[in-house]
């Protein structure tokens, strides 16, 4: 279950990029707003990474790299 959160928490991740992509400087608020949602997401997938290399030890499955 954890693992699948963290797939969940990444694929979320990804969306919130492609908007902040989107948005770029054509709506700065919207898009700082996005960037604010994105580091709790990062902090929510660094949290269930954690979680699985505690119960599952080191390598199960990678770091997140982009
Ligand atoms: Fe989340």
């Amino acid at each position: 279950m954890v693992r699948q959160n963290l797939v969940a928490e990444r694929l979320v991740i990804e969306h919130y990029r492609d908007l902040i992509r989107h948005f770029g400087d054509k709506d700065p608020t919207t898009r700082r707003m996005l960037e604010h949602i994105l580091e709790e997401e990062e902090g929510h997938a660094t949290h269930m990474h954690d979680l699985l290399v505690a119960h599952e030890g080191e390598g199960t499955l990678p770091a997140h790299t982009s």
